[in-house]
Parts: structure tokens; C-alpha cells; sequence
């Protein structure tokens, strides 16, 4: 039993799809959310500045008396795991395993798709995982570099966000997959759009929403779930607060007012 908080970041608003399961699954937990609105996106960097990034983020989460951290971005994950996990006492999880592992359960023909930002598909990580679980698969990615822009702005849905899934997605599409990794733990908030654009028969892996089931079997293994009680969770970015509480409160579908609050990141 272990009351104190779990740490989850990203560069933005993506990882609250993340948050968004750990809180259906994991109620009693408190969470503490930090967004690194003041410098989104990630996925147009240098692996170094990402790292440098996700250095800063962590060190920001510990600063809290945390248990457990979650890097809900494909783009850190991909630049920065295994090794950061070295660099720090709290154990670490990121993305990209658990989306992977969901990948193989659910593809049928072998063909998985992977979209993600330019850094997290020119890393190639995804990739690599998917082939070290199956090395027979066929796997095409393809980066989505306005997928980002839009979730930020809150073009989730209507003519720009269908525009732009058109044209990432149906060369993924004609390659005959059978199963999309969502890689970029934004664009589960364009579902619908790219459901569209997909179709119904290929089944999208939300990879931020994996992750937090394999956190929770992770917190259950290390007895360190919290007690029976109300989660509480804050909100922490690192630009104007107000551009971040609307998106996210409607995205959450509750009330996040008065509990988000901007820090200056560079100074850790
Ligand atoms: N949501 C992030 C990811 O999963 C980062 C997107 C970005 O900042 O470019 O990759």
C-alpha cells in the first residue's frame, strides 16, 4: 500500500490519454500531470534536446514525493528509454512496449501500421520492438507531423484534421494493415478522424491508454497501489495556463479549473 502520487508527462496535452485511463482504472490514485506546453512540440527535435527535455520533466516529477513515473510520449520514450531509467531511483515506464505488446495480441494478418512524430519514426524504435516480439511482421510507419499542431489548437475533428489524416494515412491504409499504432500519445484525441479515414476494420492501439494498464499490473506487482479513497490529480505546464485547462477539461469530460498551474521547467 502506497498513497503517494504517480508521475505522468508529455509534451502537451497528449499524455491526459494516458491520465484519462489511469484514472478509470486506478481511482485511488493521485496523479501528478506535468505538459510542456511552453515548448511543444517534441517530435521536430534532436533526440539530444529530447532527452535534455525529458531529463528536466523527470526531474520536475520527483520533485514531488512520487512512486512511479509514466512518459506518455512516443517521442520521449523513443529518444530517451532504456537508458534514462539508469539516471533516476523512480522506476520509469514509457510507451512504446506496451503499445507493441497490444499490437501483436490484436494484429490477424501480420501487417501493423505505426504513426508517430518525425523523431519518434525516424528513431525507427517502434519498430525495433515490434520485430523483437515478432520478427515475421511486416511493419510500416509513417510520421504525422500536423497531427500535433491540430490537437494543441483543438482541431480534433471537421475538414483540417480530416485533410491531414488523408493524406498520412492512406498509404498506411493501401498497405493492407490490419492493426494502426496511435504511436503519438496526442493523436488518440483525432480518433474519430482517423477511424474514419482507417475505417472499422483495423483496430487502433491507443498508446497511451496500454501503458496505463501495464502500469497498473506493474503498481499491483510492487504492492504499491494506494488505499481505498478518491484519487486527486494536478495539473502542472510550463505556458499560460488557460489554452491547457479548456482542451483538457473537455477531453476529461470533468472539472480541472484551479487545479493547473504553470512552472518554469527550465529550472530543473
Ligand atoms: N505526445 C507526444 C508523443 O507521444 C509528443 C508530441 C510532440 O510534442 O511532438 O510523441
Amino acid at each position: 500500500m502506497d498513497n503517494r502520487p504517480i508521475g505522468i508527462f508529455d509534451s502537451g496535452l497528449g499524455g491526459l490519454t494516458c491520465v484519462k485511463k489511469v484514472m478509470e482504472l486506478l481511482p485511488h490514485e493521485d496523479i501528478i500531470y506535468f505538459g510542456d506546453t511552453g515548448r511543444v512540440p517534441y517530435g521536430s527535435r534532436s533526440p539530444e534536446t529530447i532527452v535534455k527535455y525529458t531529463r528536466q520533466d523527470i526531474r520536475f516529477l520527483e520533485s514531488f514525493d512520487i512512486k512511479y513515473i509514466i512518459i506518455a510520449c512516443g517521442t520521449a520514450s523513443s529518444a530517451a528509454l532504456p537508458w534514462i531509467q539508469q539516471e533516476f531511483t523512480t522506476e520509469i515506464c514509457g510507451v512504446l512496449k506496451p503499445a507493441c505488446q497490444a499490437a501483436v495480441s490484436a494484429t490477424r494478418n501480420g501487417k501493423i501500421g505505426v504513426i508517430g512524430t518525425q523523431g519518434t519514426v525516424r528513431s525507427g524504435k517502434y519498430e525495433d520492438t515490434l520485430k523483437e516480439l515478432d520478427a515475421n511482421l511486416s511493419v510500416i510507419s509513417k510520421a504525422c507531423p500536423l497531427f500535433v499542431p491540430l490537437v494543441e489548437n483543438g482541431h480534433t475533428e471537421g475538414q483540417l484534421a480530416y485533410l491531414a489524416a488523408e493524406e498520412y494515412l492512406l498509404p498506411v491504409k493501401n498497405a493492407g494493415v490490419d492493426t494502426l499504432i496511435l504511436g503519438c500519445t496526442h493523436y488518440p484525441l483525432l480518433k474519430d478522424t482517423i477511424r474514419q479515414v482507417m475505417g472499422d476494420s483495423v483496430t487502433l492501439i491507443d498508446a497511451g491508454a496500454e501503458t496505463a494498464a501495464v502500469a497498473k499490473r506493474r503498481l499491483e506487482e510492487l504492492d504499491l497501489l494506494a488505499e481505498d479513497r478518491k484519487g486527486t490529480a494536478r495539473y502542472y505546464v510550463s505556458d499560460r495556463v488557460e489554452g491547457f485547462t479548456d482542451i483538457a477539461q473537455m477531453f476529461l469530460n470533468r472539472e480541472i479549473e484551479g487545479c493547473v498551474k504553470q512552472i518554469e521547467i527550465e529550472g530543473y
